[in-house]
Protein backbone atom coordinates (compact mmCIF):
# COMPACT_ATOMS: atom_id res chain seq x y z
CA UNK A 1 0.00 0.00 0.00
CA UNK A 2 2.86 2.34 1.58
CA UNK A 3 4.95 1.49 -1.99
CA UNK A 4 1.53 2.54 -4.10
CA UNK A 5 0.68 5.74 -2.15
CA UNK A 6 4.54 6.96 -2.73
CA UNK A 7 3.95 7.16 -6.30
CA UNK A 8 0.88 8.81 -7.02
CA UNK A 9 1.42 11.97 -8.80
CA UNK A 10 -0.53 14.87 -7.24
CA UNK A 11 -1.79 17.52 -10.10
CA UNK A 12 0.30 20.91 -9.32
CA UNK A 13 -2.92 23.16 -9.16
CA UNK A 14 -4.58 21.18 -6.21
CA UNK A 15 -1.93 21.04 -3.93
CA UNK A 16 -0.78 24.53 -4.42
CA UNK A 17 -4.09 25.76 -3.48
CA UNK A 18 -4.08 24.22 -0.04
CA UNK A 19 -5.88 25.65 2.96
CA UNK A 20 -6.70 29.06 1.02
CA UNK A 21 -6.96 32.25 3.26
CA UNK A 22 -5.74 30.59 6.07
CA UNK A 23 -9.77 29.44 7.40
CA UNK A 24 -8.23 26.26 8.77
CA UNK A 25 -10.74 24.56 6.48
CA UNK A 26 -8.65 21.91 3.94
CA UNK A 27 -9.09 23.16 0.13
CA UNK A 28 -11.44 20.42 -0.46
CA UNK A 29 -13.41 21.89 2.30
CA UNK A 30 -13.20 25.29 1.20
CA UNK A 31 -14.21 24.58 -2.21
CA UNK A 32 -17.25 22.51 -0.83
CA UNK A 33 -17.87 25.18 1.52
CA UNK A 34 -17.85 28.37 -1.24
CA UNK A 35 -19.77 26.17 -3.96
CA UNK A 36 -22.67 25.48 -1.59
CA UNK A 37 -22.43 28.99 -0.39
CA UNK A 38 -22.72 30.41 -4.09
CA UNK A 39 -24.92 27.64 -5.45
CA UNK A 40 -27.85 28.19 -2.87
CA UNK A 41 -27.17 32.31 -2.98
CA UNK A 42 -28.64 32.00 -6.96
CA UNK A 43 -31.74 31.77 -8.13
CA UNK A 44 -32.36 29.31 -9.21
CA UNK A 45 -30.55 27.59 -6.68
CA UNK A 46 -27.82 24.79 -7.95
CA UNK A 47 -24.81 22.81 -6.64
CA UNK A 48 -22.21 20.54 -8.73
CA UNK A 49 -23.30 17.38 -8.93
CA UNK A 50 -19.27 16.56 -8.26
CA UNK A 51 -20.27 17.15 -4.75
CA UNK A 52 -22.31 14.15 -4.34
CA UNK A 53 -20.12 12.00 -4.35
CA UNK A 54 -18.36 11.83 -0.48
CA UNK A 55 -17.88 8.42 0.93
CA UNK A 56 -21.51 7.56 1.78
CA UNK A 57 -22.21 9.13 -1.69
CA UNK A 58 -20.22 6.92 -3.41
CA UNK A 59 -21.10 3.74 -1.81
CA UNK A 60 -25.06 4.60 -2.50
CA UNK A 61 -23.65 4.97 -5.86
CA UNK A 62 -22.42 2.05 -5.81
CA UNK A 63 -25.74 0.50 -5.18
CA UNK A 64 -27.41 2.53 -7.73
CA UNK A 65 -25.43 0.73 -10.08
CA UNK A 66 -26.79 -2.64 -8.61
CA UNK A 67 -30.68 -1.55 -9.39
CA UNK A 68 -32.79 -3.30 -11.55
CA UNK A 69 -34.21 0.04 -12.82
CA UNK A 70 -30.87 1.27 -13.14
CA UNK A 71 -29.63 0.14 -17.02
CA UNK A 72 -26.59 1.89 -17.82
CA UNK A 73 -24.13 -0.18 -15.72
CA UNK A 74 -24.52 -3.60 -16.77
CA UNK A 75 -25.08 -2.45 -20.27
CA UNK A 76 -22.24 -0.70 -20.64
CA UNK A 77 -20.10 -3.83 -19.18
CA UNK A 78 -21.95 -6.48 -21.29
CA UNK A 79 -20.86 -3.98 -24.28
CA UNK A 80 -17.08 -4.27 -23.07
CA UNK A 81 -17.45 -8.30 -22.29
CA UNK A 82 -18.84 -8.59 -25.99
CA UNK A 83 -16.73 -6.68 -27.66
CA UNK A 84 -13.67 -5.94 -26.01
CA UNK A 85 -11.53 -8.02 -28.37
CA UNK A 86 -12.87 -6.21 -31.21
CA UNK A 87 -12.94 -2.86 -29.47
CA UNK A 88 -9.00 -3.44 -28.75
CA UNK A 89 -8.44 -4.13 -31.60
CA UNK A 90 -9.71 -1.00 -33.67
CA UNK A 91 -7.91 0.93 -31.26
CA UNK A 92 -4.27 -0.59 -32.43
CA UNK A 93 -1.38 -1.65 -30.28
CA UNK A 94 -2.17 0.16 -26.89
CA UNK A 95 0.84 0.37 -24.23
CA UNK A 96 -0.60 3.17 -22.39
CA UNK A 97 -4.49 3.15 -21.08
CA UNK A 98 -5.90 6.96 -19.14
CA UNK A 99 -8.90 6.43 -17.46
CA UNK A 100 -10.92 9.82 -16.40
CA UNK A 101 -12.48 9.51 -13.26
CA UNK A 102 -11.95 5.54 -12.71
CA UNK A 103 -15.05 4.36 -11.77
CA UNK A 104 -15.80 0.47 -11.30
CA UNK A 105 -12.65 -0.97 -11.71
CA UNK A 106 -14.90 -4.03 -12.95
CA UNK A 107 -15.22 -2.17 -16.19
CA UNK A 108 -11.68 -0.91 -16.32
CA UNK A 109 -10.59 -4.65 -15.81
CA UNK A 110 -12.87 -5.83 -18.89
CA UNK A 111 -10.75 -3.77 -21.28
CA UNK A 112 -7.60 -4.12 -19.46
CA UNK A 113 -7.88 -7.98 -20.07
CA UNK A 114 -8.89 -7.36 -23.81
CA UNK A 115 -5.97 -4.97 -24.29
CA UNK A 116 -3.05 -7.52 -25.31
CA UNK A 117 -0.49 -5.03 -25.57
CA UNK A 118 -1.14 -3.05 -22.26
CA UNK A 119 1.93 -1.95 -20.09
CA UNK A 120 0.92 0.92 -18.05
CA UNK A 121 -2.51 2.10 -16.73
CA UNK A 122 -3.26 5.23 -15.71
CA UNK A 123 -6.34 6.08 -13.57
CA UNK A 124 -7.06 9.98 -13.15
CA UNK A 125 -9.45 10.46 -9.87
CA UNK A 126 -10.30 12.88 -6.78
CA UNK A 127 -9.73 10.18 -4.21
CA UNK A 128 -6.39 9.37 -3.56
CA UNK A 129 -6.82 6.38 -1.40
CA UNK A 130 -9.31 4.90 -4.31
CA UNK A 131 -6.94 5.27 -6.43
CA UNK A 132 -4.17 3.42 -4.55
CA UNK A 133 -6.35 0.29 -3.59
CA UNK A 134 -7.34 0.01 -7.27
CA UNK A 135 -3.82 0.33 -8.03
CA UNK A 136 -2.22 -1.98 -5.58
CA UNK A 137 -5.43 -4.47 -6.53
CA UNK A 138 -4.82 -4.46 -10.45
CA UNK A 139 -1.01 -4.98 -9.82
CA UNK A 140 -1.26 -7.75 -8.21
CA UNK A 141 -3.20 -9.27 -10.63
CA UNK A 142 -2.09 -8.31 -13.93
CA UNK A 143 2.03 -9.49 -13.64
CA UNK A 144 3.62 -6.97 -15.90
CA UNK A 145 1.19 -4.33 -15.81
CA UNK A 146 2.41 -0.67 -14.18
CA UNK A 147 -0.46 1.40 -12.59
CA UNK A 148 0.55 5.38 -12.26
CA UNK A 149 -2.23 7.23 -10.94
CA UNK A 150 -2.70 10.46 -10.57
CA UNK A 151 -4.79 12.13 -7.77
CA UNK A 152 -6.85 15.16 -9.43
CA UNK A 153 -9.96 16.43 -11.41
CA UNK A 154 -9.61 14.61 -14.57
CA UNK A 155 -11.77 18.30 -16.24
CA UNK A 156 -8.48 19.90 -15.08
CA UNK A 157 -5.93 18.05 -16.26
CA UNK A 158 -3.62 19.75 -18.00
CA UNK A 159 -0.91 17.21 -18.86
CA UNK A 160 -0.09 14.26 -17.12
CA UNK A 161 3.06 15.04 -15.23
CA UNK A 162 5.31 13.28 -17.54
CA UNK A 163 3.57 9.77 -18.23
CA UNK A 164 2.70 9.54 -21.32
CA UNK A 165 3.06 7.65 -24.36
CA UNK A 166 3.33 7.34 -28.48
CA UNK A 167 -0.25 7.26 -28.87
CA UNK A 168 -2.70 6.34 -25.66
CA UNK A 169 -6.08 5.28 -25.12
CA UNK A 170 -8.70 7.27 -23.08
CA UNK A 171 -11.26 5.72 -21.42
CA UNK A 172 -14.48 8.14 -20.15
CA UNK A 173 -16.96 5.04 -18.89
CA UNK A 174 -20.42 5.00 -17.60
CA UNK A 175 -21.96 7.94 -19.76
CA UNK A 176 -19.93 10.43 -16.58
CA UNK A 177 -19.43 12.84 -19.68
CA UNK A 178 -23.73 12.82 -19.62
CA UNK A 179 -22.95 15.49 -16.24
CA UNK A 180 -21.63 17.99 -19.14
CA UNK A 181 -23.73 19.87 -20.75
CA UNK A 182 -22.64 19.91 -24.83
CA UNK A 183 -20.48 23.13 -24.24
CA UNK A 184 -18.45 21.53 -21.56
CA UNK A 185 -18.57 18.26 -22.83
CA UNK A 186 -16.66 19.98 -26.19
CA UNK A 187 -14.28 21.39 -23.90
CA UNK A 188 -13.48 18.58 -22.07
CA UNK A 189 -12.84 16.62 -25.19
CA UNK A 190 -10.96 19.20 -26.52
CA UNK A 191 -8.70 18.95 -23.49
CA UNK A 192 -8.52 15.32 -23.58
CA UNK A 193 -7.66 15.90 -27.06
CA UNK A 194 -4.51 17.84 -26.14
CA UNK A 195 -3.67 15.61 -23.17
CA UNK A 196 -3.73 12.43 -25.14
CA UNK A 197 -2.00 13.62 -28.13
CA UNK A 198 -2.15 13.21 -31.92
CA UNK A 199 -2.84 9.80 -32.94
CA UNK A 200 -4.55 8.84 -29.65
CA UNK A 201 -7.77 7.06 -29.46
CA UNK A 202 -10.55 7.23 -27.55
CA UNK A 203 -13.47 5.28 -25.80
CA UNK A 204 -16.41 7.31 -24.18
CA UNK A 205 -19.44 5.25 -22.87
CA UNK A 206 -22.58 7.30 -23.80
CA UNK A 207 -25.80 7.32 -22.81
CA UNK A 208 -28.47 7.04 -25.48
CA UNK A 209 -32.18 9.07 -25.58
CA UNK A 210 -34.87 6.40 -24.74
CA UNK A 211 -38.47 6.23 -23.71
CA UNK A 212 -39.55 7.85 -20.23
CA UNK A 213 -41.15 4.00 -18.90
CA UNK A 214 -37.34 3.18 -18.77
CA UNK A 215 -35.55 6.27 -18.45
CA UNK A 216 -37.45 7.94 -15.10
CA UNK A 217 -36.78 4.87 -13.00
CA UNK A 218 -33.73 4.66 -13.16
CA UNK A 219 -33.38 7.97 -11.91
CA UNK A 220 -36.17 7.16 -9.25
CA UNK A 221 -35.77 3.93 -8.15
CA UNK A 222 -38.53 2.24 -6.18
CA UNK A 223 -36.38 1.00 -3.13
CA UNK A 224 -35.37 5.01 -2.62
CA UNK A 225 -31.64 4.68 -3.20
CA UNK A 226 -31.12 7.44 -5.85
CA UNK A 227 -33.28 9.35 -3.77
CA UNK A 228 -30.77 8.67 -0.24
CA UNK A 229 -28.12 9.23 -3.04
CA UNK A 230 -29.21 12.64 -3.74
CA UNK A 231 -30.30 13.73 0.00
CA UNK A 232 -26.84 12.42 1.03
CA UNK A 233 -26.14 16.18 -0.40
CA UNK A 234 -27.65 17.62 2.47
CA UNK A 235 -26.51 15.35 5.04
CA UNK A 236 -22.90 15.94 3.69
CA UNK A 237 -23.39 19.86 4.28
CA UNK A 238 -24.76 19.20 7.68
CA UNK A 239 -21.47 16.86 8.31
CA UNK A 240 -18.90 19.34 7.06
CA UNK A 241 -20.44 22.65 6.90
CA UNK A 242 -22.69 22.30 10.30
CA UNK A 243 -25.95 23.08 8.16
CA UNK A 244 -28.97 22.20 9.91
CA UNK A 245 -31.25 20.63 6.77
CA UNK A 246 -34.00 18.34 7.85
CA UNK A 247 -33.74 16.14 5.19
CA UNK A 248 -37.32 14.97 5.76
CA UNK A 249 -38.13 17.75 4.66
CA UNK A 250 -36.93 17.98 1.06
CA UNK A 251 -37.39 15.48 -1.67
CA UNK A 252 -36.00 14.05 -4.54
CA UNK A 253 -37.50 14.95 -7.90
CA UNK A 254 -35.59 13.31 -11.11
CA UNK A 255 -37.74 14.58 -14.56
CA UNK A 256 -36.72 14.69 -18.09
CA UNK A 257 -35.91 17.89 -20.02
CA UNK A 258 -36.80 17.31 -23.25
CA UNK A 259 -35.82 20.65 -25.05
CA UNK A 260 -32.50 20.21 -23.09
CA UNK A 261 -32.65 16.54 -23.81
CA UNK A 262 -31.21 15.42 -19.99
CA UNK A 263 -32.55 14.16 -16.94
CA UNK A 264 -32.36 16.53 -14.12
CA UNK A 265 -32.71 16.10 -10.82
CA UNK A 266 -33.59 18.32 -8.17
CA UNK A 267 -34.19 18.73 -4.16
CA UNK A 268 -37.60 19.67 -3.78
CA UNK A 269 -38.31 21.74 -0.36
CA UNK A 270 -41.65 20.14 1.06
CA UNK A 271 -42.17 22.51 3.25
CA UNK A 272 -41.34 26.50 3.55
CA UNK A 273 -38.34 26.67 6.10
CA UNK A 274 -35.38 28.18 7.09
CA UNK A 275 -31.80 26.62 6.59
CA UNK A 276 -28.74 27.67 8.39
CA UNK A 277 -25.20 27.11 7.68
CA UNK A 278 -21.53 28.91 8.33
CA UNK A 279 -23.62 31.65 9.51
CA UNK A 280 -25.85 32.22 6.19
CA UNK A 281 -29.76 31.49 6.64
CA UNK A 282 -31.36 30.50 3.37
CA UNK A 283 -34.89 30.44 3.23
CA UNK A 284 -36.98 28.42 0.93
CA UNK A 285 -40.72 28.52 -0.10
CA UNK A 286 -42.32 25.55 -0.23
CA UNK A 287 -42.13 24.01 -3.57
CA UNK A 288 -38.78 25.76 -4.30
CA UNK A 289 -35.41 23.46 -5.48
CA UNK A 290 -32.11 22.93 -5.47
CA UNK A 291 -30.83 21.73 -8.71
CA UNK A 292 -28.41 18.94 -8.43
CA UNK A 293 -27.56 17.50 -11.44
CA UNK A 294 -27.93 17.20 -15.40
CA UNK A 295 -28.07 13.55 -17.21
CA UNK A 296 -27.79 14.08 -20.67
CA UNK A 297 -28.74 11.38 -23.48
CA UNK A 298 -27.70 11.24 -26.63
CA UNK A 299 -28.03 9.76 -30.08
CA UNK A 300 -25.77 8.23 -31.62
CA UNK A 301 -24.94 11.08 -34.87
CA UNK A 302 -25.48 13.62 -31.28
CA UNK A 303 -22.64 12.53 -29.58
CA UNK A 304 -20.75 12.11 -32.97
CA UNK A 305 -21.06 15.38 -34.01
CA UNK A 306 -19.98 16.67 -30.49
CA UNK A 307 -16.92 14.61 -30.53
CA UNK A 308 -16.07 16.42 -34.09
CA UNK A 309 -16.47 19.82 -32.68
CA UNK A 310 -13.76 18.82 -30.12
CA UNK A 311 -11.40 17.56 -33.34
CA UNK A 312 -11.86 13.83 -32.80
CA UNK A 313 -13.28 11.47 -35.35
CA UNK A 314 -15.55 9.18 -34.78
CA UNK A 315 -14.26 5.17 -35.56
CA UNK A 316 -16.55 3.01 -34.99
CA UNK A 317 -19.16 2.71 -32.00
CA UNK A 318 -21.00 -0.40 -29.95
CA UNK A 319 -24.49 -0.29 -28.96
CA UNK A 320 -26.52 -3.31 -27.24
CA UNK A 321 -29.79 -4.94 -28.52
CA UNK A 322 -31.97 -2.56 -27.41
CA UNK A 323 -30.05 0.57 -27.98
CA UNK A 324 -29.77 1.66 -24.48
CA UNK A 325 -26.16 2.34 -24.24
CA UNK A 326 -23.16 3.04 -26.52
CA UNK A 327 -19.60 2.66 -26.52
CA UNK A 328 -17.91 5.73 -28.77
CA UNK A 329 -14.27 4.82 -30.15
CA UNK A 330 -12.84 8.27 -31.23
CA UNK A 331 -9.48 8.78 -32.88
CA UNK A 332 -7.51 11.81 -32.81
CA UNK A 333 -6.17 12.79 -36.61
C1 LIG B 1 -22.45 8.82 -12.89
C2 LIG B 1 -23.31 10.71 -14.03
C3 LIG B 1 -23.33 8.59 -15.09
O1 LIG B 1 -26.11 10.29 -14.74
O2 LIG B 1 -26.54 8.17 -14.72
C4 LIG B 1 -27.21 8.10 -11.42
C5 LIG B 1 -25.18 9.64 -11.98
N1 LIG B 1 -27.24 10.10 -10.62
N2 LIG B 1 -28.33 8.27 -10.72
C6 LIG B 1 -25.94 9.15 -14.29
C7 LIG B 1 -26.52 9.28 -11.37
C8 LIG B 1 -28.36 9.46 -10.22
C9 LIG B 1 -24.85 8.93 -13.25
N3 LIG B 1 -23.49 9.28 -13.80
Amino acid sequence: MARTATRIQHRGEIASDWDRGGSGLSAEAAEFADAVLRGLAQQPRSIPSRFLYDETGSALFEDITRLEEYYPTRTETALLRTHGAEIAHCAGAIETLVEFGSGSSRKTRLLIEALRDLRTYVPIDVSESFLAAAAERLERDHAGLTVRPVVGDFTKARDLNGIGAERPLGFFSGSTIGNLTHDEAVAFLDNTARLLGPGSAFLVGVDLEKSLDILLPAYDDARGVTAAFSLNLLSRINRELGGDFDTRRFAHRALYNGRAGRIEIYLESLASQTVELLGERFDFAKGERIHTENSHKYSIGGFQALARRAGWLPMRVWTDADGLFSLHLLRRP
